[in-house]
């Protein structure tokens, strides 16, 4: 599936794409000796430990762990594959990537969802108003969304068969293959044909910024389970990359975007004139949707669901707006489960004097613990400052943390000094604690235990390391590799110890071998931008000793040699052993 660009034209990509320009247009760069830093865009954190190597073209962040060189970076941060990637970089400094057949295989079948998906949103909306669409209709009618609204957001409904949608987009040239994945057929397990997986639901088109219709929600017409059927993620779609209605909330939402949990949410708001709501598709919000909002907007009003599951949605998607430098604030609906029925019930009026008063965060949980205590008994107020200072605590701006004291001291009555006491008290506590937390991590991650990436690390990390630092010296010196790869240090991938350390021998010398010219960046294409950081770690590693690179390497096979034969050593000894418990 994967395109292959020729390694010619990667080279000139990078090339143009210098660096220190591309990453910033993320990060704010600073000089730190000969290389640049920044606050990491993959993590949140408050000193900078995102390091761009200028002299390597490559970025690492010693805080987490992100790092590659610059199609890695991009890869992490839009959010895109290696081939992406490329694309996007080439794109960014006007080049055409020559198109590989495999390549434009792949554009035309994404062109055909797209066109299959137009076809079908079509079907669906004519079988809403033909007389097999009577039932639900009524169903929308009966939920106040007019015949404008219906029309401006394209519903449908899908007939309750197996087979109408299928045999209408037969009818127009497409296959069964490509029904199914663009996740509007299913096949059968039991008869092996395909059937439509959309029966008798309202049909909600989901339309991108670019007009496409990218996917499908449906809901019943009743009570019945699944409430929803969304699409999965297809060649087209990626429901944690985009937002409902965005489309028309783009042009709406420079000042403020409103989330919403649910699609009849966003539908009943934008007919109520809210132009700017939009909601996730189907899941709790990612940072991709995140980074998207602040890409069109300056502030965002959460207005989820009342319940308690709604509010705790609502806690995480705060973290998430805020993370992105995005002024975050909630909206407190009462006498209503969620804004399409507080719209029905007390009109759009009380709505928008709802979103004018939306609460910070902290106001936010402030009156929910004022609601919580009876404040006029003593030991309940100390409880509810308790509870106040751990959150103010957690405010990073000094500032910010200030103005809530003298917020709640004043509303509890209480003297400014000795609640700024308490808190700076607790600001030390949660330091210690993530002091503590940040050394047991470190013990941990250096132990390999929770190594996602490299799992077999802890397994025998003399061995590991030593696979490391043979790793890093031939990524570093390529004309080692080419004497590796023609065997003069007989070391071979199954000498390797470690299934990512072997992978990564195998592919950089197949790679080694495809191109004129070898850098590690050129594995990006067989590994994720995680794998990449973890590579880019051990690279570094190196630079850090480099001298006599081709001694160490000899040195590192013959511990990583000893050790695998240890190993296999002590196995058959184990083996042995329970042969003769045995007997
Ligand atoms: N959702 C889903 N699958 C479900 C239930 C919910 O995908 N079984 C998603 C849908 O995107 C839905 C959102 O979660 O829009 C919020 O759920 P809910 O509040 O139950 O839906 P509403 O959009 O409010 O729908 P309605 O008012 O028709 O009940
Ligand atoms: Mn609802």
């Amino acid at each position: 599936m994967a395109m292959r660009i020729p390694p010619a034209v990667i080279e000139e990509i990078k090339f143009r794409n210098d660096i220190e320009s591309v990453v910033s247009s993320y990060v704010n760069l600073k000089p730190a000796g000969s290389n640049l830093i920044g606050l990491c865009p993959f993590h949140s954190e408050k000193t900078p430990s995102f390091t761009v190597f200028k002299n390597t073209q490559t970025c690492y962040c010693f805080g987490c762990g992100s790092g590659g060189d610059v199609v890695t970076f991009i890869m992490k941060m839009e959010n895109l594959d290696y081939v992406g990637a490329l694309e996007f970089l080439a794109k960014r400094v006007g080049l055409t990537i020559p198109r590989d057949p495999v390549d434009e295989e792949r554009q035309t079948r994404s062109t055909r969802i797209l066109e299959m998906n137009k076809v079908a949103a079509k079907f669906f909306h004519a079988s809403l108003l033909s007389p097999d669409g009577k039932k639900a209709l009524e169903y929308l009618q009966k939920r106040k969304f007019s015949p404008g609204l219906i029309k401006h957001f394209g519903l449908g409904y899908s007939p309750n068969s197996f087979n109408a949608l299928m045999n209408h987009l037969k009818q127009n040239g497409f296959t069964e293959k490509e029904m199914v994945s663009g996740f509007l057929c299913g096949i059968s397990k039991k008869t092996g044909k395909p059937f439509d997986l959309f029966r008798n639901r309202v049909i909600i088109p989901i339309i991108d910024t670019k007009g496409n219709v990218i996917a499908f929600g449906g809901r019943v017409l009743d009570d019945s389970l699944p409430k929803y059927l969304n699409s999965s993620d297809t060649p087209v779609f990626k429901k944690s990359k985009n937002l409902f209605a965005l489309n028309y909330a783009r042009k709406e939402c420079a000042d403020r975007i409103i989330l919403c949990e649910g699609y009849m949410d966003v539908i009943a708001l934008h007919g109520a004139g809210f132009t700017n709501a939009v909601a996730t598709l189907g899941t709790a919000i990612t940072p991709e949707q995140a980074r998207i909002m602040e890409r069109y907007t300056k502030s965002v009003v959460i207005a989820y669901d009342s319940d308690e599951a709604g509010q705790r949605a609502a806690d995480k998607a705060f973290k998430l707006l805020g993370e992105v430098g995005l002024d975050v604030k909630i909206l407190k609906m009462n006498g209503a489960k969620d804004p399409d029925e507080f719209i029905k019930k007390y009109g759009p009026e009380r709505f928008r004097r709802l979103l004018d008063e939306s609460k910070t965060h902290f106001d936010f949980k402030f009156e929910a613990i004022l609601a919580k205590y009876d404040v006029s008994q003593t030991p309940e107020k100390l409880k509810a400052v308790n509870d106040i200072s751990d959150i103010i605590a957690k405010v990073i701006s000094a500032v910010e943390r200030e103005v809530y004291i003298g917020k709640v001291a004043e509303k509890l009555e209480i003297a400014k000094d000795s609640l700024k006491y308490d808190v700076d008290r607790k600001i030390r506590k949660q330091t210690r604690e993530r002091q503590k937390d940040e050394s047991r991590k470190i013990m941990l991650d250096t132990a390999g235990f929770g190594d996602r990436i490299n799992p077999d690390y802890a397994k025998n990390v003399r061995a590991a390391s030593a696979e490391e630092s043979i790793i890093s010296i031939i990524l570093t010196y390529p004309e080692l590799l080419k004497k590796v790869k023609d065997g003069t240090y007989n070391l071979r991938a199954e000498d390797f110890f470690t299934q990512f350390g072997k992978k990564i021998f195998e592919k950089a010398i197949e790679l080694y071998e495809e191109s004129a010219s070898f850098d590690y960046g050129m594995l990006g294409s067989e590994f994720t931008a995680d794998e990449m950081g973890r590579i880019t770690s051990i690279v570094l590693k190196r630079n850090n000793l480099s001298q006599n690179g081709e001694k160490e390497l000899v040195d590192c096979i013959e511990v990583l040699k000893k050790e695998k034969s240890r190993q296999s050593a002590s196995l058959a000894d184990i083996i042995n052993a329970k042969r003769n418990e045995n007997k």
